[in-house]
């Protein structure tokens, strides 16, 4: 793999496999603008991923497979500029990469080049193997995704966890085998049950990163609006809030609508002067309308 060389202030990518060395969990979450990738950065996340989850936590769709590939860019230029230190990935949308290696690089080198993402994520194992092994050989790292992998939820029967029978379980561990073959540099774990999670860690050599998937993963990924309460649908069982800024944003929003109605805003400190004489030459020249409330 000839992997680019890390930005200023930019984590290196290597840095993750030194991580799990030293026996410190990796941090992911998801961020979809700049406000949020710069307070990732600032709050010293490792990775910032531009998630595809974007298509239902920001643009309002029930499912992440209507995210497009100009909805992904968009987000993840907004990202890039705002997350310095974290590792920027961007999650491939449906398909985006499913119809050939070569569209696969296509869409990953726009990633890189016109958005500044650092690597890209996709979805799922078997024909995704080769797509690996074609961005992988560009130069562009990859991170896989196994278990319950969105895109295709309706082939999997819903939202659920996977790998639950031993054959499951069994046929997990080979795709994540398979996928740190094809050069993967980690692989998230996502509603896969805690020890066939840690299983697969012990087998692999790149890190594994887990949601849903237990405490043995040797890091761990949040959606943005799941962590910070944003997202008033239902959140899924494995996500913990840790605020509830989605009350606290429409709680501040009635106060200012209440201020406006009521008058109470804006107030002296808020408006702007201008010189006494300005102003009267101002009046003078101008007429006001009958009861207009700025007549003087
Ligand atoms: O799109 C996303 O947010 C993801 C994470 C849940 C891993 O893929």
């Amino acid at each position: 793999m000839t992997s680019r060389p890390a930005r200023d202030g930019k984590l290196p990518l290597t840095e993750l496999a030194a991580m799990v060395e030293r026996e410190e969990r990796i941090v992911m979450v998801t961020a979809y603008d700049f406000p949020s990738a710069r307070l990732a950065d600032a709050a010293g996340m490792d990775i910032v991923l531009v998630g595809d989850s974007a298509a239902m936590t920001v643009l309002g769709h029930s499912s992440t497979v209507p995210a497009t590939m100009d909805e992904m860019l968009m987000l993840t230029r907004a990202v890039s500029r705002g997350a310095q230190r974290p590792l920027v990935v961007a999650d491939m949308p449906f398909g985006s990469f499913q119809v050939s290696d070569e569209e696969a690089l296509r869409n990953a080198i726009r990633f890189v080049k016109e958005a500044g993402a650092d690597a890209v994520k996709l979805e799922g194992a078997g024909p995704s193997l080769s797509r690996v092994l074609a961005l992988v050989g560009a130069g562009i790292p990859v991170m896989g995704h196994i278990g319950l992998t969105p895109q295709s939820a309706t082939m999997l029967g819903g939202f659920k966890a996977q790998g639950k029978t031993a054959a499951k379980a069994r046929r997990l561990l080979e795709d994540a085998v398979a996928l740190e073959d094809a050069g993967c540099f980690s692989l998230v774990l996502e509603a896969v049950p805690a020890p066939v999670a840690a299983r697969i860690g012990e087998r692999l050599t790149i890190p594994t990163i887990g949601i849903g998937s237990g405490p043995d993963c040797d890091g761990q990924v949040l959606v943005l609006h799941d962590v910070l309460g944003l997202y008033e649908g239902r959140s899924p069982r494995f996500a913990r809030r840790y605020a509830d800024l989605a009350t606290e944003i429409r709680g501040a929003l009635e106060r200012f609508a209440g201020e406006v109605r009521s008058g109470a805003f804006p107030t002296d400190e808020h408006t702007y002067a201008m010189p006494e004489e300005e102003l009267a030459a101002f009046l003078g020249t101008t007429g006001s309308r009958a009861g207009s409330r700025t007549e003087a």
